[in-house]
């Protein structure tokens, strides 16, 4: 089996690589580093955002590495701060700049509150005005995305949500299925939390295939359909973490990973007020 990342088509036709890099909690001052370890070792999507003051490191590193920008995959978010139809519009021309880029190809709502209506009014002008050649959200749960896609003209084309072999959001998925909407996966590794490197059953199923427990884990995405973009500074396990094309899982072991799914987010509640409240205040990692 070969070890390519395959690509999905979103609903507008646009072909969106399923595996990339994500840049969240790496420092501004080491994302140009990281990234450009990344583009060097394969990997051809980046998912940053607003809130992570990170957008020009990925910016600089796209723009030294060589490679043709048409063949590189850039997502950012919109964070909270920055929602409402004018406020939104202004902060996708400071993240094109940040980004030293005349489009983005996948622009996400970070989160659920605020002025969302008002925010993806702004997404859709700019996927119009060809700013951005795709449009979605992130932490939408069944409720908000159902709402947004009933109210506005453009269907979110990917929803980002916590995903992994603890929390598999399986109510979710008829509902993004039914709308056409992708599923991608954020903490694809739960960022390490509940001894997720040394579960037992990812760790049987990885020495039956002489991969690792990561590898496991996003294999086991990757076979329900879901794009993942796992983090990593070191540029070895970045490697480990793209290797995952050249093995499958069977039946058999699927079913022993959906067996750990316990429904529950590892992080936060998005239906909690006082998580509510503390997305609200919060002014991100500068
Ligand atoms: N939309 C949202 O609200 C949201 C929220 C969170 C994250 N995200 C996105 O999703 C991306 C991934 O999620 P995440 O960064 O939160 O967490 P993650 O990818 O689940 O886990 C990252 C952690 O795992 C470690 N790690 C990576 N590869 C490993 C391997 N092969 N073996 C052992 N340890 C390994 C990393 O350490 P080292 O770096 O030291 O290697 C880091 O501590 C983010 O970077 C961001 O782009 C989005």
């Amino acid at each position: 089996m070969e070890n390519a990342i395959p690509t999905l088509k979103l609903a507008n036709g646009v072909e969106m690589p399923m595996l990339g890099y994500g840049v969240y909690q790496i420092d501004p001052q080491e994302t140009e580093r990281c990234v450009g370890d990344a583009l060097r070792v394969g990997y051809r999507l980046i998912d940053t955002a607003q809130v992570y003051c990170n957008e020009e490191g990925v910016g600089a590193a796209v723009a030294k590495s060589g490679i043709r920008r048409d063949e590189i995959f850039i997502v950012s978010k919109v964070w909270l701060s920055r929602y409402g139809e004018t406020k939104t519009a202004d902060s996708i021309d400071e993240s094109l700049r940040k980004l030293q880029t005349d489009y983005i190809d996948l622009m996400l709502l970070h989160q659920p509150f605020c002025d969302r209506y008002g925010a993806w009014r702004a997404l859709e002008a700019a996927y119009r005005a060809g700013k951005v050649r795709a449009i979605g959200v992130s932490n939408f749960f069944a409720d908000h995305v159902v709402d947004l896609a009933a109210n506005n003209e453009i269907v979110p084309m990917v929803d980002q949500m916590e995903m992994h072999v603890f929390d598999q959001k399986r109510g979710l998925r008829p509902f993004l299925d039914e709308l056409g909407c992708r599923p991608m996966s954020w903490g694809p590794f739960a960022e390490g939390r509940n001894n997720f490197f040394s579960n037992p059953v990812l760790s049987e199923i990885g020495v039956a295939h002489g991969k690792s427990v990561a590898q496991v884990a996003l294999r086991f995405l990757h076979q329900n359909g879901i794009i993942v973009i796992p983090k990593s500074t070191h540029v070895e396990r970045m490697q480990e973490n793209l290797a995952i094309f050249d093995f499958a899982l069977s039946p058999t072991e699927m079913a022993a990973i959906e067996a750990l799914d316990t429904g529950k987010s590892l992080f936060f509640d998005h239906h909690e007020g006082a998580v509510t409240k503390q997305f609200m205040e919060w002014r991100g990692l500068c």
